[in-house]
């Protein structure tokens, strides 16, 4: 028995020095600290990580603007779905400057303190652009200017600002050459001379300063006597075209020939007016706007608008997408980038 037991201890011993040498033999101490790092840096990506976000600031003058409205939808669409893919996310946060620059600048220092990349810049007021480009230099944000273009002093003061628009002059002439090319050329009571009413933007605005002047030159160029009755402020607003409108038909009645409209929304207005004062367009009097919304193309259609000139907001707001997101990835930017306009008749 005692023998039995000393080997069966024996074969145990041998049994338990095999199994630990083996143990030692294929696990090295080092081994969890080598695998490890070898995890970390496993090149398979997870999808999460490798989508690059691009936080975009969006200033809008107010958001109580029919064109402008058309503007920053398609532009917040378009960045969103059509710029935004698996690898690439645009976050857009779009603030309403409420027509006050006060407020407009306040947004531009949040988006500053919330580290946007880019900011896209509807100006309330044209001469703040310096200071807008002073914060932005100092962040190291680029912004795009749309719409409401600053001079080129104030476009010189920094190579990551660009500005999008369309040059307003030729809107101006289109509108002109609409009126030239009527059948009596844009003189109703055939006295030769094309008395007008002129109802404008906002007058800081480069827009409603060249669409004044230059409708007005494409009829002077064309050889045409002109007169001014009226020229008021309307501020792009219906009520504010319709008020006017009315007002300037009450005094001259019918000494006018045509109504210039600044845009299409204060063309809305003085068509009402227009028909509250027993005129009629294409009859005895022509109107003309800018911008081609949807209610005016109609009303071209239907004889109850002389003209519009498209105010393209989809190339506009593209194109100033486009160049937002080339400046986010540190590409040279032009000064300015021209959108076309159309001539509707
Ligand atoms: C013009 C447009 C107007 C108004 C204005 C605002 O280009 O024709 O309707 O939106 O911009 O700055």
């Amino acid at each position: 028995m005692k023998r039995t037991a000393a080997i069966l201890l024996a074969l145990a011993l041998v049994f338990a020095l095999t199994a630990c040498g083996g143990t030692a033999a294929t696990e090295p101490t080092a081994a969890p600290a080598t695998q490890a790092p070898v995890a970390n840096t496993d090149p398979d990506p997870v999808p999460e990580d490798t989508v690059k976000e691009i936080n975009i600031g969006v200033c809008i003058y107010k958001f109580d603007d029919n064109f402008m409205t058309l503007y920053r939808t398609e532009l917040e669409r378009y960045l969103k779905e059509d710029l935004s893919s698996d690898d690439v996310k645009c976050n857009v946060t779009v603030v309403d400057g409420k027509g006050d620059q006060a407020e407009q600048t306040n947004q531009i220092d949040t988006f500053i303190a919330n580290q946007v990349d880019v900011i896209i810049c509807n100006l309330v007021q044209s001469s703040s652009a310096a200071t807008v480009i002073d914060k932005c230099k100092a962040a190291d944000i680029p912004v795009i200017f749309i719409n409401r273009e600053p001079t080129p002093e104030d476009m010189a003061l920094w190579d990551k600002i660009a500005y999008v628009g369309a040059d307003a002059r030729q809107s101006g002439t289109f509108q002109g050459e609409i009126i030239a090319e009527t059948a009596n050329k844009g003189d109703w009571n055939g006295d030769g001379v094309v008395s007008y009413v002129m109802i404008m933007g906002d007058p800081e605005n480069v827009d409603a300063q060249y669409r004044t002047e230059f409708s007005i030159k494409a009829l002077t160029d064309a050889g045409i006597e002109v007169e001014e009755l009226v020229k008021q402020r309307g501020d792009w607003a219906q009520e504010k075209g319709q008020e006017l409108a009315n007002t300037a038909l009450t005094q001259f009645g019918d000494q006018i020939d045509v109504i210039f409209c600044n845009n299409d929304a204060m063309a809305l207005g003085a068509a009402q007016a227009i028909t509250a004062n027993g005129r009629t367009v294409g009859e005895d009097i022509y109107l003309v706007g800018v911008d081609a919304l949807e209610e005016c193309q109609q009303m071209v259609k239907d004889g109850t608008m002389t003209g519009t000139v498209l105010n393209d907001h989809i190339g506009q707001s593209h194109t100033a997408a486009d160049v937002a997101l080339k400046a986010v990835n540190g590409e040279t930017l032009e000064k300015n980038y021209t959108v076309d306009y159309v001539k509707l008749v």
